[in-house]
């Protein structure tokens, strides 16, 4: 059992604050002269009709509750997990944020006291959370995957976290990037039920729409109130562009998110279109890109893997992107080569692909995302002209 305690995790500030009161929190109709808004309207002389519709003279919906009931139906129509009807989760699970990147932030800001306060990362992972634990100065401490297939080792993450009570929250990305494996949720819970520890365990979801369905762990977070499940718009519905992150948590620390965030930070343009891409068409459409990225990624690692530069498989199969390992005349992985086989590719054939051979247990390692079918095509075709010409 887990000595998960919301009361003592929260900084006190946070924990004891009131969010901002919106002027429509108290009336939405009638003659509004509340908010200081332009009654004569957007100063854009070719509105489209669809752009009237959405009054974008007037502050958005700072509560989003119909979105956040789309995606709560979407994650609970693909639940595989047990879970009894009272740990169903509703829009009170909830909150939006300007990507998750912007949840990644709040949830330190929550419960890190800065200058004072942990949070731990398991690399090679995604460069944001350190990022936003420097900017909060929150120290970072680091148990990596294993390199065989890049799972956490919740022992050792389990006896650093019960030797160290200001490490606050644990960041686990699953699928991982840049590994592209989902973590077993097995491996999870062993932390989340840590009975030494009190802290949040974060799931960065970001590409679990490309693992197989009902992968997610979002449907958990009432059953484990110390899990926490982040997601974006910005992968598998091809929506990065209108910055949608969504944080599901217990209900408790969801209201305190929710009071923590800027009132209207989801514009409503975001909210419009992350609104329609969840619907019934619109998750049809999602699944069925996904499930061509998907028969792109095999068709795409089946040709790589011809190429005398190329070795291993890195990572695993369940993101929109592969790891691959560039490897030298002796058959090893070369970090040097891969960085030569990046630059060269970007700046002499116009592909641009990521060089993760720096990080931890990638050696050698490209990460290269997988593109519509031409564009895979161009990218096989130009890497073996690169091989030649190194
Ligand atoms: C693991 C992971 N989490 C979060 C993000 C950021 O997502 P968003 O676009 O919602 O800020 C990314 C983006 O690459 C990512 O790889």
């Amino acid at each position: 059992m887990s000595s998960f305690n919301l009361d003592t995790l929260v900084r006190p500030n946070i924990l004891t604050l009131e969010p901002y009161r919106c002027a429509r929190d108290d009336f939405k109709e009638g003659i509004l002269l509340d908010a200081n808004e332009n009654a004569y309207g957007p100063s854009l002389t070719d509105l489209s009709q669809y752009e009237s519709t959405l009054e974008l003279n007037r502050y958005p919906d700072p509560h989003q509750l119909e979105l956040k009931q789309k995606i709560v139906d979407f994650r609970n129509g693909e639940n595989k997990y047990e879970i009894s009807k009272n740990e169903q989760i509703t829009p009170e699970n909830l909150c939006l944020g300007v990507g998750s990147d912007e949840s990644i932030d709040a949830l330190i800001r929550t419960v890190c006291v800065p200058g004072k306060d942990k949070l731990l990362i398991a690399p090679p992972t995604y460069g944001m959370y350190s990022i936003s634990s420097t900017i909060n100065d929150v120290e970072i401490v680091k148990v990596p995957l294993d390199f065989e297939k890049f799972q956490i080792q919740p022992d050792l993450i389990n006896e650093i976290l019960s030797k160290d009570s200001s490490i606050k929250l644990v960041y686990i990305t699953t699928p991982g990037n840049p590994t592209g494996a989902s973590v077993d949720f097995s491996l999870i819970e062993k932390v989340l039920s840590n009975p030494n520890w009190n802290g949040l365990v974060v799931a960065d979801e970001a590409y679990v729409d490309f693992a197989p369905i009902g992968s997610s762990l979002s449907t958990l977070v009432e059953k484990y109130p110390n899990l926490v499940v982040l997601q974006t718009v910005s992968k598998s519905f091809g929506l990065a562009g209108i910055r949608l992150g969504i944080t599901f948590a217990n209900k408790r620390l969801s209201s305190i998110l929710n009071a923590l965030k800027a009132p209207y930070n989801i514009s409503s343009l975001t909210s419009d279109i992350a609104s329609r891409s969840l619907s019934p068409e619109g998750i049809k459409l999602m699944r069925q890109r996904v499930e061509i990225l998907n028969s792109e990624r095999s068709r795409l690692w089946e040709s790589l893997q011809k190429f005398k530069n190329i070795g291993k498989l890195i990572g695993g199969l369940d993101a929109n992107f592969l790891l691959i390992e560039v490897i030298d005349e002796n058959g090893k992985p070369s970090s040097p080569l891969a960085k030569q086989f990046y630059e060269k590719l970007a700046t002499t054939k116009g592909v641009v692909v990521r060089y993760r051979g720096g990080e931890p247990g990638c050696s050698g390692g490209l990460r290269i995302t997988v593109g519509t079918k031409e564009e895979n095509d161009a990218l096989s075709e130009r890497f073996q002209v690169v091989a030649k010409e190194l």
